[in-house]
């Protein structure tokens, strides 16, 4: 494809994958940075198609995806064939697999270990790691055995107990501190962008300014970098209650609804399948079926 004729939605265009050192180039210039969650090849494919620059196979997958109420079950095994399947529909957009609760917290043997294999049998383009504290030696590890690390500061769902639910942090002076460092930290021990989930935008905008690698906020304000939003909440797909800073962009959940209900109808109906939805044969051949079953 020609320079004059790469696709206008693109940020950033380039021919196949985008390079990992063009997101800080983005911050740079001032461009805002697209993630989107997703969990399988026919997502990560329109994802692709919109020109979406990341794509996280998220943990979030746990709530969304298969009905639970924390990520903190989510296993290794389940975002590895999710990660499977989403490299095989994203081909630009760099693909982020979520390393879920208890893969990485033992050692930095136990977390290199198991973001190798979210590369090497994922095909993913880099992990993410949710907190500072003792993740900040993990993602120091795993970034010296060459993989890519986001980090996640912030709500951190995945210790959400901890910090007293499923609620916005940073939002004492202290806090917004230790938040700023936690974030300086993991961009010292080498992560390439860090996520700020449900943080208030001042404070948002200080860590952000505080980086050089890219910040993607979630429910952290117009500032950051970037954006990232889950699948399944900004396409109105997903039954609870999503939070505040979710924008739906389609009613998906809605759209389905009313065409399983139709199809429900038609089926009882017999409206369903009509002569278009059906397989003839030749007509000498039903002849002579019809004659076989009346021979016995
Ligand atoms: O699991 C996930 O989807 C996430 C995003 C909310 C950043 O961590």
């Amino acid at each position: 494809m020609s320079e004059e004729s790469k696709p206008p939605r693109y940020a950033s265009w380039t021919a196949g994958k985008l390079p990992l050192p063009e997101l800080a180039e983005m911050k740079r210039r001032g461009e805002k940075i697209v993630m989107v969650t997703a969990y399988d090849a026919p997502s990560a494919r329109l994802a692709d198609a919109a020109g979406v620059d990341l794509i996280l196979v998220g943990d979030s997958s746990g709530m969304v995806v298969h009905g639970r109420e924390s990520t903190v079950p989510v296993t290794l095994d389940e975002i590895l064939f999710m990660t499977q399947w989403v490299t095989r529909g994203a081909k630009r957009p760099l693909v982020l697999a979520d390393m879920p609760f208890g893969s990485y917290e033992e050692s930095d043997e136990q977390a290199v270990r198991n973001a190798i294999r979210l590369v090497k049998e994922g095909g993913a383009d880099g992990v993410k790691l949710e907190r500072g504290g003792t993740s900040v030696a993990r993602a120091r590890a795993i970034v010296g055995a060459g993989v890519p690390v986001m980090g996640h500061v912030g709500l951190t769902p995945q210790t959400a107990t901890v910090l007293g639910g499923f609620k916005a942090q940073g939002r004492t002076a202290e806090r917004a501190r230790q938040l700023v460092e936690d974030a300086l930290a993991l961009e010292a021990a080498g992560c390439f962008a860090i996520v700020l989930e449900a943080v208030p935008a001042a404070v948002a905008r200080a860590v952000t300014r505080a980086l050089a690698v890219p910040a993607i906020g979630i429910g952290a304000g117009p500032d950051t970098d970037g954006q990232v939003l889950v699948w399944h909440d900004m396409l109105g797909f997903y039954e609870g209650r999503a939070p505040r800073f979710v924008k739906r962009y389609a009613e998906l959940g809605d759209a389905i609804a009313e065409a399983l209900e139709r199809y429900a109808s038609e089926v009882r109906s017999g409206a369903f399948p009509e002569e278009r939805h059906t397989y003839g044969m030749p007509e000498e051949e039903r002849a002579a079926f019809e004659a076989l079953l009346a021979g016995g």
